[in-house]
């Protein structure tokens, strides 16, 4: 047992949160949206073939934005291919997963299940196999809200109405050498640039989000956002981060260091934008969107990529890809790296856990049969669902490990958000071998609000078995229950065991 202790005074602010910071991510991949959202024929299926029990948990887990259609598969994606008459359309080659696309499921028939969801459409364009020109074409389908060619087939397939897509992707992860189409950075910033200059005169209101890395080890991270920028600069709101985490080796304590990893991602992504604007002697401020994050086991042990299966297969309809079941032990990380995210609630303004059902998801299906969460499920669901208003740094001191990665690492990571009702406190514990007591003190908080506060809900994710999971078999094996929390006067006192997730409402 260790001690630790933190401040929580609201004059710490970082910014005001983006509810975009609680997004998702929809690709056409797997079981994502055939057998995961649409079941024609499942025993909860509305008149749209969209499982309610599924729209149920998606509404649960507080999802604000969700990108669509990928991801990988969008760079070889034609979206025509997705409108019009279901029974008219092609299928076809889903080169990205080695599968068969049925187009049974377009951007109309998502909209939809957006509607049903509550949540706001983010698009993606291909820049892989297709250019500004089919970019365009998009735009003024979803958007314009004049009578063109275009917007006569919006309506003739059921909708007068623009769809009205406020933030767009300007292709995906197209540093990537898997990616169809991949560029170099020089060729990408510049389709970048030319292509979103030509969106915004079609709509001036679009916010566009430039491909930034695929993540920070990428041979080419740093030099490729310093280039790309260079060239979109002017003409993008954001440049993206994508990141996944998992367990190497079995070593535990260094997978608990992976939001310290995300933390330093972010940082250097600033500081490259903010290098960029100082050259162009801007003030201009490039935001992140983290459009892709998550605990993903991409790499099997003899350091092959996992989910890759496929390529050289049978171009199956939906494959169970990327199905990967999330324990105890992912779910403290993964609400270390909402954490993290809150932490940099100024830089990041936009991020979509990637992804939502069956696919590296929070939430599984059976065909035919129940759907349940994942362990993943409750940090998402309590933070987006607790974390309002503004976020608020939270200076801890506390014992510190040493990651092989990253250097000295702190075990407790915290971070609050205020609002017009109450306080969140989020804090995580990420040594493997120690609890600790946490002793928040809360006077700055107390005096500036002019009244005590009392603890009035609390949730621990923590399990003795760190690989513990929820499975078709046993799907409530992992939940949150009431952590030991108590305020007496200006102190809140918390209890923390080991590889532990909490959160904290105060008011
Ligand atoms: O989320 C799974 C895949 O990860 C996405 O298709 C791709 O963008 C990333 O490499």
């Amino acid at each position: 047992m260790t001690d630790a202790t933190a401040r929580l005074d609201p004059h710490y602010e970082i910014a005001d949160i983006d509810r975009r910071l609680f997004g998702g991510f929809v690709e056409h991949l797997g079981r994502h949206i055939y057998d995961g959202i649409f079941e024609p024929g499942h025993p909860s299926a509305d008149a749209d073939g969209f499982r309610t029990d599924v729209i149920e948990l998606v509404k649960e887990l507080g999802v604000s934005t969700i990108r669509y259609p990928g991801g990988n598969f969008v760079s070889g994606y034609r979206w025509e291919d997705g409108v019009g008459p279901v029974a008219e359309r092609p299928r076809r080659l889903d080169l990205a997963w080695h599968s068969t696309e049925t187009n049974e499921v377009g951007l109309h028939e998502f909209q939809t299940w957006l509607d049903r969801v509550g949540s706001e459409l983010m698009l993606a364009v291909n820049l892989g196999t297709r250019g500004t020109q089919e970019a365009l074409d998009l735009l003024e389908y979803a958007n314009a809200d004049t009578q063109t060619a275009w917007t006569d087939q919006r309506a003739e397939n059921g909708r007068d109405t623009p769809f009205g897509v406020k933030m767009w992707c300007l292709g995906n992860e197209m540093d990537g050498p898997w990616q169809v189409g991949h560029l170099n950075a020089e060729d990408y910033g510049k389709l970048a640039s030319r292509t979103a200059k030509a969106m915004r005169m079609i709509d001036p209101g679009v916010e566009l989000v430039a491909c930034g890395s695929s993540g920070r080890g990428m041979p080419t991270f740093g030099s490729w956002e310093r280039t790309v920028l260079e060239h979109t600069f002017d003409d993008v709101e954001f440049i993206s981060c994508h990141s996944y985490y998992q367990e190497h080796d079995g070593n535990a304590q260094e997978f608990l260091a992976s939001g310290v990893d995300m933390a330093r991602f972010i940082e250097s992504v600033a500081a490259i934008a903010d290098t960029v604007a100082a050259t162009k002697k801007s003030d201009k401020r490039i935001m992140i969107s983290f459009d892709e994050w998550n605990v993903w086991y991409l790499h099997n042990a003899d350091g092959s990529e996992s989910g890759h299966e496929f390529k050289g297969g049978a171009w199956p309809v939906a494959p169970r890809l990327l199905e990967d079941k999330y324990h105890a032990l992912d779910a403290v990380v993964f609400g270390d790296l909402m954490i993290t995210l809150l932490q940099h609630a100024d830089r990041v303004r936009s991020a979509s856990l990637a992804q939502l059902v069956n696919v590296i998801a929070p939430i599984m299906t059976e065909p035919g049969g129940p759907a349940w969460r994942q362990t993943t499920f409750f940090p998402f669901s309590i933070t987006s669902r607790l974390a309002h208003g503004r976020a608020v740094r939270v200076p801890v001191s506390a014992s510190t490990f040493t990651s092989e990665k990253l250097g000295e690492v702190e075990t407790v990571n915290a971070v609050a958000t205020i609002d017009d009702e109450g306080v969140s406190l989020f804090v995580v514990n990420r040594s493997t071998t120690d609890a600790a007591n946490l002793r928040v003190d809360l006077a700055p908080l107390v005096r500036a609000l002019g009244r005590e506060v009392a603890v009035v809900e609390s949730h621990l994710l923590h399990e003795d078995d760190l690989y513990a999971a929820n499975t078709l078999e046993d799907r409530e094996r992992v939940g949150v229950r009431e952590a030991e929390a108590s305020v007496d006067g200006e102190l809140l006192s918390l209890a923390l065991p080991a590889v532990s997730w909490t959160a904290i409402r105060l008011a």
